[in-house]
């Protein structure tokens, strides 16, 4: 099948082009990310694959619709990004890789607590300039302290079962209560208490309506005064201004974030060369207690293998005519 791959990067083309020798699809590869002004570049391609940067608004799917694309693989999990009710209504099918490594990003979101917490990042920078000095880096044993995870899916379920394997007190928020969870002693609460009782708080939930600033000025102020935040969901699931406000008034403690509100058109690329535009990030950047990383959270070796094979896969299964295993909304479980 012909396949117009947007927001080409040098981490995942080798991966995609050596999975592809299994398939054979016949793959164009462009760096430009998918918006309504590249879209006419899939002219002409049945498929689209897109990256979670990707803009699959109305205007966009509507240019793609004009150019006899059928289907949107996702090569990501999230699909936030997607305007479903108009890609339904252009009869589009979606597809996406519901799960390729719930370890890569919990895992990444734990070296951030880590990191944080014995302040790694800066003892980095500390010796390599030659100060041994240990003044400012006093950390805190995790063994104990309470956790709350926000969101106990694939992610969130594997991120609960590592803490409790350093010896912390884990509770969590989630509409569905996992049992294997609370057999390992996970309790669940509401939101609110969650947000009173925990240490470090580690966002899992999806980016929806109902979620979205579910990390706003009121939830904060909930908080612990030192509370830890870790964000590895998505961006907009916290109100960047009122934790930029927490943060500047001492009451919150850390913030370990792999996603950013506004990282679109950002995070991905290298503007080390440039003048920063984003006031917000820059802010986010000055602070001492703030470590971020740019979206990386998916990107181990095994994850990228499988983002490759579950993608050329689904695409296989729409040039075939099969039941489409990861289609959004109709994905068997
Ligand atoms: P999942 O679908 O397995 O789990 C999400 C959980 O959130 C479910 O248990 C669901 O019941 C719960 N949930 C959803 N809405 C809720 C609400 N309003 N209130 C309470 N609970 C709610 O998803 P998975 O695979 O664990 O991924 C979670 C998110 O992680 C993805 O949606 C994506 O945004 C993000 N992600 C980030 C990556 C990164 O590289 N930083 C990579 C992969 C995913």
């Amino acid at each position: 099948m012909k396949i117009a791959f947007f927001d080409t990067h040098g981490f995942e083309k080798p991966i995609f082009q050596k999975e592809n020798e299994k398939f054979q699809h016949e793959i164009s590869f462009f760096e430009t990310r998918l918006t309504e002004q590249t879209a006419n570049l899939a002219a002409n391609y049945s498929c689209v694959c897109a990256f979670v940067n990707d803009g699959l608004d109305k205007k966009t799917l509507q240019v793609l619709s004009t150019g006899k694309t059928r289907l949107i693989a996702l090569r990501s999990a999230g699909f936030n990004h997607v305007d479903l009710a108009s890609a339904r209504a252009l009869g589009f099918r979606v597809v996406r890789v519901p799960e390729y490594s719930p370890y890569a990003v919990a895992e990444h979101a734990m070296a951030l607590i880590l990191s944080l917490n014995r302040k790694i990042h800066r003892a980095y920078n500390r010796v390599r300039e030659g100060n041994f000095s240990l003044d400012g880096l006093v950390g805190f044993d995790l063994n104990k302290k309470t956790v709350g995870v926000i969101g106990t899916g694939r992610i969130g379920s594997v991120m609960a079962k590592i803490l409790v394997g350093f010896g912390c007190h884990v509770v969590a928020y989630d509409s569905v209560q996992n049992l294997t969870l609370q057999k390992l002693g996970v309790q669940y609460t509401s939101l609110d208490e969650l947000l009173q009782k925990s240490d470090i708080i580690s966002l899992h939930v999806p980016l929806t309506p109902k979620t979205r600033h579910l990390i706003d000025e009121r939830a904060l102020a909930l908080t612990k005064p030192g509370v830890m935040l870790i964000n590895t969901g998505r961006g907009a699931l916290i109100d960047t201004h009122a934790l930029i406000a927490s943060l500047k008034s001492e009451h919150v403690g850390y913030a370990g974030l792999d996603v950013y509100e506004e990282e679109e058109g950002l995070f991905f690329e290298d503007f080390s060369e440039k003048i920063l535009q984003d006031d917000q990030l820059a802010r986010l950047l000055t602070f001492p207690n703030v470590l971020l990383t740019s979206h990386q959270a998916f990107l181990t070796k095994e994850a990228l293998e499988n983002i490759a094979q579950v993608t050329l896969q689904n695409i296989s299964e729409f040039e075939n005519k099969t039941d489409l295993s990861n289609e959004i909304g109709l994905e068997r479980t």
